[in-house]
């Protein structure tokens, strides 16, 4: 098997609260190769920010490693962790909240030069800013302007410039469309595609959106309430899905597809709650229709075919 660019190794994510033990991210597994996209997809509340924040350890992890190259970033000292920090950046919903209103377009996507200790004199930094500018399509008179001056969809182009400013090789997209018009939308993830072609990054697309990354994804995980309960290559999840949760997600979709309309279809119904001090069995079955005395046991990820992995007794025996 090639080596893997990032991968997690049973990390966890658990916040002690007055309530009890929250397991927001509770052992996940999984890799990503170089130029390649993973989409990590459930309702909000799964644990999906979680993970891509304990992953570039803006929260530590409460254990589990975190393997760049190989290497366990999450043993690094502070110190030693600023050397690969600039290679893993982060997006997020909306770049207002990470980025300083009161600094112009360029002085933001300048900023993370300067933070970071970048090498180069004024005239070179200022030439990345342009270049990156122009990668993410921002015209140069953006330059000296502030960011309530401009629309979602450039604002987003102004949050993906700044974490690309500094050349990561993995970046964490979190919802980085779903405030967005379809139309942006669209624009967004085709310059995150040709991003992606030109430099080979790799992308974690976090979503609660099956369709954002139905064109986008080389594989797909789907979470609930901080575990994984199926993961596959997109093609295979698409066709081939078979734990409840995940056809609950895709039968949300509109469909205009008239050999599915047919079908029995499950919805999701009630939401996810905490995972606070949570039972050992599966965190789904009481919102599974199919749910049975064996759900209360401990549910191991099974392959049930090449790279697709379930996690659910029932579903195992059927593939
Ligand atoms: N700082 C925190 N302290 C306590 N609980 C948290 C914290 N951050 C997230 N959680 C809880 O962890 C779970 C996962 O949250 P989150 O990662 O934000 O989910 P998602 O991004 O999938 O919507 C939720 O139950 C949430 O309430
Ligand atoms: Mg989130």
């Amino acid at each position: 098997m090639s080596e893997a660019l990032i991968e997690t190794i049973h990390l966890k994510k658990h916040f002690n609260t007055s309530a009890g033990v929250v397991h927001a991210v509770d052992d996940v597994n999984f890799r990503i190769n170089a130029g390649e996209t993973l989409g990590v997809v459930g309702e909000s509340g799964c644990g999906k920010s979680t993970l891509g924040r304990t992953m570039i350890r803006l929260y530590e992890p409460t254990s589990g490693k975190v393997l760049l190259h190989g290497q366990d970033i999450t043993a690094l000292s502070k110190k030693e962790f600023r050397s690969v920090q600039n290679r893993m950046q982060m997006i997020f919903q909306d770049p207002y909240s990470s980025i300083n209103p009161h600094f112009t377009i360029g002085e933001t996507i300048l900023d993370p030069l300067r933070v970071s200790g970048d090498s180069g004199d004024k005239t070179s930094r200022l030439e990345k800013v342009a270049e990156t500018m122009e990668l993410c399509g921002l015209p140069d008179r953006y330059f000296n302007t502030y960011p309530h001056e401009l629309d979602g969809g450039r604002r987003q182009r102004v949050g993906l410039a700044r974490a690309l400013v500094l050349n990561p090789e993995f970046l964490i997209c979190d919802e980085p469309v779903s405030a967005l018009d379809v139309s942006i939308q669209a624009q967004i993830l085709n310059l995150l595609m040709d991003l992606q072609d030109s430099r080979k990054i790799a992308y974690m697309f976090i979503t609660h959106d099956l369709c954002v990354v139905k064109h986008i994804s080389h594989a797909i995980m789907v979470m609930y309430m901080g575990q994984v309960v199926e993961y596959a290559p997109k093609q295979e999840l698409f066709q081939h899905h078979v734990h409840p949760y995940t056809i609950g997600l895709l039968n949300a979709i509109p469909t205009t597809d008239l050999s599915r309309r047919g079908r029995e279809r499950h919805l999701l119904t009630g939401e996810v709650s905490n995972p606070i001090n949570p039972a050992p069995g599966c965190r789904f079955a009481n919102r599974c229709p199919y749910a049975s005395e064996k759900c209360r046991e401990p549910q191991e990820l099974t392959e049930i075919a090449p790279n697709h992995f379930v996690a659910c007794h029932e579903c195992a025996r059927h593939a």
